[in-house]
Formats: structure tokens, C-alpha cells, sequence
């Protein structure tokens, strides 16, 4: 048996594939374009191994997917494969419709038409597994309950409506086609290997390089925060257990204001790694111009897939946090390679223009 995973040379999928393969010997076949999002490096320990199968391509390319589906005959579809940055996706939502939205519609396509020719068996025990976010369910009131799975769609940056779209998509293959569908719609995912273009490790990398931590509006803004280990075993749990059709939210029961996440990784970075003036990380931290449409909170009900599942997570924050920190301190040269020509632009184009406060 084998599975075929997109996007997992990114943050998450990446992360997915090192505990799958280190908890299995089941083949993964993994469809990654290489955006700049894309770091083979993640995976350097794999290259050797049979087991991982990498392929250079775009969710939309039809032919392609066709070929690896009749190829490698998948009993699985995992799908991380994205555009994920909500801060780019106010810049330039053109790549988050074409990947996030036409993308997933024709990999749903090519599934469909190889999930059609299998046998019964295997027909029925076939997954296409969609990952997801919980941004899809829009803003939440500081005393609103946390988003169940049955909340209202409300997406505000191009980046939670293209995944909004991506997921009405996927199931509507399931009620249309029958194709045997599980959606995840997870939290804020933070540990090793994620792209510095994102909170946490843009707030390690800055600091440890004497830059400004840039903080957007009041800093209040509140997100749940979930180790990215605990989303992988998540994942695999609805994968093996979830039930076609339903959709199961995953978080980390971890909510706190952006600030302190900021004040935490900066205390730690003060015991690890202290300044040499012994002065705090956190003299850095500087105010900027607010996120256009910026979410007020989100949180994350995950009692169904405890409930029906038996799935929690593993980590507390301060557990999470203290390794991803440490994670950080321990790979300076897989950060040095991320930050290319692209990323210094990205940051020089994004922190400009906050900067005009
Ligand atoms: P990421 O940006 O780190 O990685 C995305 C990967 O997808 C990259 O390797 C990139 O090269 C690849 N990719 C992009 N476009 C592609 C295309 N057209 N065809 C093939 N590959 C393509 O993202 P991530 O943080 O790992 O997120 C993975 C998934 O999880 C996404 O679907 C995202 O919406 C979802 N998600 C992320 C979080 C989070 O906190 N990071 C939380 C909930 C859900
Ligand atoms: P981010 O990591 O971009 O994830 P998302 O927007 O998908 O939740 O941002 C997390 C929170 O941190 C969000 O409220 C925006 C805020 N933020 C900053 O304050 N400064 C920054 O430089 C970045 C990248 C994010």
C-alpha cells in the first residue's frame, strides 16, 4: 500500500511525512511544486530512503496526477498542498485561487476519475483527506464559544476564502460523486521547520539576528496554537478512523493573545541564548501598522475528534514552545538556507509597508 501526499515539502506536510515514515514502512509518494514554501532540505534525511518518493509538480497539472494515481495506486490522497501565507494573499491573491481553488478542484478530478476504476474493495476503502484551516470560520468576540465544526462560513483574507472554496469543493465531491472524503480544519500549527514568514519562527530568527519584532496593531489578536506533531498525529487518526464525509476540527485548546506569544519567545531566548548586554529579547519588540481585515481571534472547539476519535494533543504550549525554540537554536544553517533572494525580498515588500504606521 502507499499514499500520496501533496505539499510535503512544506511546514506541515514535511513534518507529516518524517513521523509517518518513522512510525511505518508504507510507502509516500509526495507531490510538491517547490515554491518558495517548498524546502527539500526538510527532507534531506529521506533521500536515501525507498520509502519516499519525491515528484516535482503542481496539484493542477491533471496529466501529471493522472499518471501517479494510475502509477503508484494510492489507498489515500492526502492533501496539504497550498498557498498559506494570509499576509502574501493580501498582496497577491492570484496564486492562492489558482493552487488553493483551481488546484484542488483538479486534483479532485484526477481522484475522482482514478477512484472510479478501482475495484470495490478498494473503492471503498479509499480516502481523499483534505487539510484544512480554521480561518475558514471568519472572527470570533472575545466571549463567543470556540468554532465547532458546524459553524458558519465567514472567510475574510483571500487566503481563508480560497480555502473556504477548496473545501465547499471537496465536499461536493462527496455528496455529488460519493468519493469518500475527510476534511481537517485545523488551528495555528508552530515547531520545527516552519518558513520564517510566520509568527513564531519570524519572531526567533529576528531577534536572534538584533532585528525588530514586528508587532502587528495592539498585538491582541488571539489564535490557538497547536504543535505541529499533534496535528500530524491528528491527521493520521482521521485518517485511519474519521468517517467519510465529516469534517473534524483540530486544535490545541492553547489560546493566547498574539503579545504573549511574542513575550514568551523572547523569555525563553533570554535563558537560552542571553544576550551578551544580558539586556531582554523583548527590547525588540516593535509596534507596526495592523494586518488589512486582520481576525480578531480564533478558537478552536476539537471535543469531536476527542470524542469520536480519541484524539488530543500530546504537547502543552510551554513543551511545544521550549522545543521549537530550541529547535531553532540547534539549525541555524537550515534557516540561513530558507532565507534566499526570495525571502529577503518578501520581508523587505511586507515590513515596509507596515513600517508606515
Ligand atoms: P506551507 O506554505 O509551509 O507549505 C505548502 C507546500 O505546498 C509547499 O511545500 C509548496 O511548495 C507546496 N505547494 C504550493 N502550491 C502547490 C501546488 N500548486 N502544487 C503542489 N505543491 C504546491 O504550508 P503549511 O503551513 O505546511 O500548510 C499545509 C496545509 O495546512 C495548507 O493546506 C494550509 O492551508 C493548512 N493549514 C496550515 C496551518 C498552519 O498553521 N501552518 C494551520 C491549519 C491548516
Ligand atoms: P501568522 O503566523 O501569519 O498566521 P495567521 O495569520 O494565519 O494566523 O500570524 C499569526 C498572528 O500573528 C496573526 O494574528 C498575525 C500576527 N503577526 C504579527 O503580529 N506580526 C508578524 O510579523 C506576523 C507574520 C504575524
Amino acid at each position: 500500500m502507499t499514499i500520496l501526499i501533496t505539499g510535503a515539502a512544506g511546514f506541515i506536510g514535511a513534518n507529516f511525512v518524517l513521523d509517518w515514515l518513522a512510525q511505518s514502512d508504507e510507502p509516500v509518494v509526495n507531490l510538491d511544486k517547490l515554491t518558495y514554501a517548498g524546502n527539500l532540505e526538510t527532507l534531506a534525511s529521506l533521500q536515501d530512503d525507498a520509502r519516499h518518493t519525491f515528484v516535482q509538480g503542481d496539484i493542477g497539472d491533471a496529466e501529471l496526477v493522472a499518471r501517479l494515481l494510475a502509477q503508484h495506486q494510492p489507498r489515500a490522497v492526502l492533501n496539504f498542498a497550498a498557498e498559506s501565507h494570509v499576509d502574501r494573499s493580501i498582496h497577491s491573491p492570484e496564486d492562492f485561487i489558482q493552487t488553493n481553488i483551481v488546484g484542488t478542484f483538479r486534483l479532485l478530478e484526477a481522484v475522482r476519475a482514478y477512484w472510479g476504476g478501482l475495484p470495490e474493495d478498494a473503492k471503498s476503502a479509499f480516502r481523499f483527506l483534505h487539510v484544512s484551516t480554521d480561518e475558514v470560520y471568519g472572527s470570533l468576540g472575545a466571549t463567543d464559544p470556540a468554532f465547532t465544526e458546524t459553524h458558519r462560513y465567514e472567510p475574510n483574507s483571500p487566503y481563508s476564502a480560497s480555502k473556504a472554496a477548496s473545501d465547499h469543493l471537496v465536499r461536493a465531491y462527496h455528496h455529488t460523486y460519493g468519493l469518500p472524503v475527510l476534511t481537517t480544519n485545523c488551528s495555528n500549527n508552530y515547531g520545527p521547520y516552519h518558513f520564517p514568514e510566520k509568527l513564531i519562527p519570524l519572531m526567533i530568527v529576528n531577534a536572534l539576528a538584533g532585528k525588530p519584532l514586528p508587532v502587528y496593531g495592539d498585538g491582541m489578536q488571539v489564535r490557538d496554537w497547536l504543535y505541529v506533531k499533534d496535528h500530524c498525529s491528528a491527521i493520521r487518526r482521521v485518517l485511519d478512523a474519521g468517517r467519510p464525509g465529516e469534517v473534524y476540527n483540530i486544535g490545541g485548546w492553547n489560546e493566547k493573545p498574539n503579545i504573549e506569544i511574542v513575550h514568551t519567545v523572547c523569555a525563553l531566548l533570554d535563558e537560552l541564548r542571553p544576550k551578551p548586554d544580558a539586556n531582554s529579547y523583548s527590547a525588540q519588540i516593535s509596534y507596526v501598522k495592523d494586518r488589512p481585515g486582520h481576525d480578531r481571534r480564533y478558537a478552536i472547539d476539537a471535543s469531536k475528534i476527542e470524542r469520536e476519535l480519541g484524539w488530543k494533543p500530546a504537547e502543552t504550549f510551554e513543551s511545544g514552545i521550549r522545543k521549537t525554540v530550541q529547535w531553532y537554536l540547534a539549525n541555524p544553517e537550515w534557516v540561513a538556507h530558507v532565507q534566499s533572494g526570495a525571502y529577503r525580498d518578501w520581508v523587505q515588500t511586507q515590513y515596509a509597508a507596515t513600517a508606515e504606521a
